[in-house]
């Protein structure tokens, strides 16, 4: 299962590794929800895809490694450190547009076109801003948040947070929910109307 087999790792898994062991960043996503996200990126070809929150990429990777090459992804986080160096690791990717922004202000401003995938992995997107990211996913894309079973670094009152988010989520009429208590609890919501 999930086993980092020659053909499902993504180009610059290992250097992005390193990079997250070498800025000591401890909020990567785990390879489940990675594995999954690269399986739903190669559902869409032509896609255009958002993640929020770029911590160190590796997520990102797998993305673009289950991404067509007519695809493309945004995606966006307030460090500019982790921007700095996920961007000199891959300068080379076309497909990428990468944002050093405030999440927040970014989704409020956003005009452009829906999005096929976001995987919504900061507090913007999924604890603010919730509605709008919503109405950016286009008719049978996804919206992916993970997370979502206690983890030891919560702080206080949080998994009530998370509680009142999935509730929120299952009572909408215009997505299909499916939450997983698998990886570190994933919701996948996929918009019917
Ligand atoms: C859970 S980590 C992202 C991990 C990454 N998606 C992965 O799978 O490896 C959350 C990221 O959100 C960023 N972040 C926090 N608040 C933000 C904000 N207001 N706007 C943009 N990014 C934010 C943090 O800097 C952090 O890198």
């Amino acid at each position: 299962m999930n086993t980092l087999s020659k053909a499902r790792t993504p180009k610059y898994f290992r250097e992005l590794q390193d990079l997250t062991q070498e800025l000591g960043f401890s909020m990567s996503s785990d390879m489940g929800i990675q594995f999954l996200l690269q399986s739903l990126c190669a559902s869409k070809p032509n896609g255009i895809f958002l993640e929020l929150g770029t911590g160190t990429g590796l997520s990102l990777v797998h993305m673009l490694h289950g991404m067509d090459r007519e695809s493309r992804v945004i995606s966006l986080d307030n460090d500019p450190k982790l921007i700095e160096s996920v961007r000199q690791t891959l300068d080379q990717e076309t497909r990428l547009e990468l944002l050093c922004v405030d999440g927040d202000r970014w989704i409020e401003e956003y005009q452009g076109e829906g999005f096929d995938l976001i995987f919504a992995d900061a507090w913007p997107g999924k604890y603010s801003q919730l509605d709008k990211t919503l109405q950016m996913v286009k008719k049978g894309g996804f919206y992916i948040i993970d997370d979502l079973l206690p983890q030891p670094n919560w702080p206080e009152g949080h998994q009530a947070k998370a509680e009142a988010l999935i509730t929120e989520l299952e009572t909408r009429t215009d997505f299909a929910i499916t939450t997983m208590e698998w990886s570190t609890g994933i919701l996948i919501a996929t918009k019917i109307n």
